[in-house]
């Protein structure tokens, strides 16, 4: 039951489940919380936030009216959340071949760079976003994995520079999708989590271009100006019609970490959704893995490593859990060096044994010279992996890569 109240009457222990008037242009916090400090409660007001709806049912209602307050209840933690039942990664048992799909992911990603370019062109010009355009977009991303879990993953992380925004966009919608559909999310969630990945960075279209493309260290001036990103993001989701909170939610938290040290509001690990944390991990790694201006690519798995050791401080230990269960710990088109002295790439993940995948050997370093092509399946083999190898380092591009993943038969 709501009830609406004036921001000056809000208190520690009351359920927020509407902030009134200029929320829409201070989106500091998500649309509903339980009001758990003192500082909340400063953020609203300082914000020019004047009404509230609260739920009544939910947190404290205010005292009846000439009755002395009793002193403030101890604020129980919020109700923990169902844990959905993690299921297969995607694309545990494809039912096409990663040749096939990658050819059909090539399609969508090349019909898609029309309508997000359109759609980010609409928001460049000051025009409401028009999600009903991106929704097919979402939907076939979602059948191209269910198809086979690692093809268009593989094909949205190899990036031109040029490209960066809208094939980031895409990268992170796949890997939401993804990610949900292992976490055992329902599919009306999953669809609204893809739709989040699309658009989640939105707001950097509002960044002037010497900030949004620096390829140097930002000034301070500008790092604070690029961190409103999430909040002008939000603005613009706010002006369109979506049929649920998940984007926004999303676009807003995305670079909170659980540890609290995120922006722009500091939240930490229990104040996050689960859509938050999900998107919080896919963005990183598909950044990190990522050329783009001021960054260098890394490997997968380099991204891999530098993110794990940073569980439970930036990164939700369950949800990254369940990102390498799908993206596998080495991802499609890592390059692995054996203990042999030679050089392979990942062409398959083997569920049973995610350390030991299969592998496409092609390069000896003792010898330095290319080697013919040799697939190995780690499961049954005396080779084991010592180091992860930056493919450029050898000579090798991700196109020579894939031709040689792709050309194994490994589903
Ligand atoms: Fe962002």
């Amino acid at each position: 039951m709501l009830r609406r109240i004036g921001s000056e009457q809000l208190q520690v222990g009351m359920f927020v489940a509407r902030l009134g008037g200029p929320w829409i242009s201070h989106p500091f916090w998500r649309a509903k919380f339980l009001v758990s400090h003192e500082d909340q409660i400063r953020q609203i007001q300082s914000a020019g936030v004047r009404e509230v709806w609260i739920d009544i049912l939910k947190g404290r209602n205010l005292p009846p009216a000439g009755v002395p307050e009793a002193p403030p209840a101890p604020v129980a933690e919020p109700a923990p959340q169902p844990e959905p039942q993690p299921h297969e990664p995607a694309g545990s048992q494809p039912v096409a071949s990663l040749e096939a799909e990658l050819g059909r992911a090539r399609e969508l990603l090349q019909s898609g760079k029309a309508v997000v370019g359109s759609m980010f062109a609409d928001i460049r010009m000051g025009r409401a976003l028009e999600v009903e355009r991106a929704l097919p977009l979402v939907d076939a991303a979602s059948r191209s994995l269910s198809r086979h879990g690692q093809a268009l993953l593989a094909l949205a992380r190899l990036k031109a520079r040029d490209d960066y925004n809208y094939l980031h966009a895409f990268a992170v919608c796949a890997l939401m999708i993804a990610v949900g559909r292992t976490l055992g999310l329902p599919d009306d969630e999953v669809r609204e989590l893809g739709l989040a990945g699309l658009v989640h960075d939105i707001g950097k279209l509002t960044l002037p271009g010497s900030v949004q493309h620096k390829a140097t260290a930002r000034t301070p001036e500008e790092e604070e100006s690029y961190r409103r990103h999430p909040s002008a993001g939000y603005r613009i989701l706010n002006e369109a019609r979506l049929v649920s909170n998940i984007p926004l939610d999303v676009c807003v938290h995305h670079h909170e970490r659980v540890d609290g040290r995120g922006y722009p509001f500091g939240l930490v690990g229990r104040e996050l959704s689960i859509h938050a944390r999900i998107a919080a991990i896919c963005d990183a790694y598909d950044s990190l893995t990522s050329a783009r201006p001021g960054h260098q690519q890394w490997s997968p798995a380099r991204a891999m490593e530098y993110m794990a050791v940073r569980v439970d401080t930036l990164f939700d230990r369950r949800v990254f859990k369940a990102f390498t269960g799908t993206v596998g710990i080495y991802p499609l088109g890592t390059v692995l060096r054996l203990r042999s002295n030679r050089l392979a790439v990942v062409c398959g993940q083997n569920d049973a044994d995610p350390l030991r995948p299969l592998v496409m050997v092609f390069f000896s370093v003792s010898q330095s010279k290319p080697l013919p092509t040799e697939l190995v399946d780690l499961r049954h083999s005396e080779e084991t992996v010592v180091a992860f190898e930056n493919a450029a380092d050898w000579g090798y591009t991700d196109e020579q890569l894939m031709a040689m993943y792709t050309n194994t038969n490994a589903s």
